[in-house]
């Protein structure tokens, strides 16, 4: 697995397997005044972290929360409209001036409450992955307010304004660690880096954004805790994904569904983990293709280290009968 064994068959488990998918997920989100709430509330949140795993015995349980408890942590004002998505003060260049990363361990103190009461409650043998956004992407919704399709507002303001941008991703990375290494010590085993929106950014930006400011998180995460493994998703990066894993010092790769299974097998597998990569509509619709499916990617990857999962987050209009049939369909695959 993340130590460069193969497991027959494949762990498994899910981006987004705590989600509005779940009735009882639904259940527990009614009693929350928002998502930030949910989030900020260890009860709960523990609660939900471990419905998943409850249900369909995956291999790991995600800690419950959200990359963008990062700019609030921050002190910055964010907000998840429902049906919308979230919404956040957008930063200018001054903003960025005055932010510090100071009061992040404090303010995000029930996340990790909640991140040791899921390591108490979780069987020895499942792993518990923390996570946080990488510093590039929870800069497009600081910049933009809210997610936008191309992250175009991001992109013009990192060209015009140079050198707030580069400070605006120094203080995530600061905050990144603070965070990660928090996790760890309150008992996550591994931690993921979601750069959802590393595929728009164009070579020397990719370098730059999502590459540097990963590598950096990734040395200072593993000199504070020795031994943990990192797991990085830098989404639609397509043949950048190859200069990531060189260039991050990542144990395992998450790839999006666009990834070609030759180049997954033969460009990434050979260097660290894989982890993916079904297209969540595939899972949502279900059926003979779904099978088909995930057979062609046990055949074509589960001979090497892999982590089954998606390709990204389940989408909410999954059946739970489709989810039990994809994990009994990994379960019974034979080498
Ligand atoms: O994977 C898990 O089960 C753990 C929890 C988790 C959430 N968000 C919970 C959540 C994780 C790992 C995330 C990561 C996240 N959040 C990312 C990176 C990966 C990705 O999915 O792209 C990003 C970009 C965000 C920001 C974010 N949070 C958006 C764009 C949205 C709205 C979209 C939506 O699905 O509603 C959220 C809200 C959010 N985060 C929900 C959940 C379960 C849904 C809100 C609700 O239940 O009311």
């Amino acid at each position: 697995m993340l130590d460069g064994s193969v497991v027959t068959p494949p762990p498994l488990w899910l981006m987004r397997q705590a989600g509005r998918y779940l009735p009882e997920y639904r259940a527990v989100r009614s009693q929350a005044e928002s998502f930030l709430a949910l989030c900020l509330t260890p009860e709960l949140a523990t609660e939900v972290t471990l419905q998943p795993v409850r249900r369909f015995d995956f291999d790991a349980a995600i800690l419950f929360s959200d990359i963008l408890v990062v700019p609030y942590a921050l002190g910055r004002a964010v907000r998840f409209v429902d049906g919308e998505g979230p919404r956040l003060e957008a930063i200018d260049a001054a903003g960025i001036g005055e932010l510090a990363a100071a009061g992040v361990a404090e303010r995000l103190a029930p996340v990790l409450e909640t991140a040791a009461r899921v390591r108490r409650q979780l069987a020895r043998s499942k792993s518990l992955i923390g996570f946080c956004g990488g510093p590039w992407t929870v800069a497009t919704y600081m910049i933009a307010g809210r997610g936008t399709t191309d992250q175009a507002p991001a992109r013009t303001f990192a060209i015009e304004n140079a050198t707030a941008f580069a400070r605006l991703i120094e203080v995530l990375i600061e905050a990144s660690v603070t965070y990660l290494v928090g996790q760890i010590e309150a008992g996550a085993d591994v931690v993921q880096i979601f750069d959802t929106w590393a595929g728009v950014l164009g070579e020397e930006d990719f370098e730059r954004w999502s590459v540097g400011p990963t590598a950096a998180i990734v040395a200072r995460v593993k000199a504070a805790a020795p031994g943990v493994r990192v797991i990085g998703f830098p989404r639609w990066a397509g043949l950048n994904y190859e200069r990531y894993v060189a260039g991050t010092g990542v144990d395992g790769v998450s790839i999006d569904w666009t990834v070609p299974l030759w180049f997954a097998r033969e460009r990434l597998q050979t260097k660290v983990t894989v982890q993916g990569n079904l297209d969540p509509m595939a899972l949502a619709v279900g059926g003979d293709q779904l099978d088909r499916a995930i057979d062609r990617i046990l055949a074509e990857l589960a001979h090497g280290r892999l982590v089954f999962n998606l390709g990204h987050g389940i989408v909410p209009q999954t059946p739970v009968a489709h989810v039990e049939r994809l994990v009994e369909r990994v379960r019974g695959w034979k080498n």
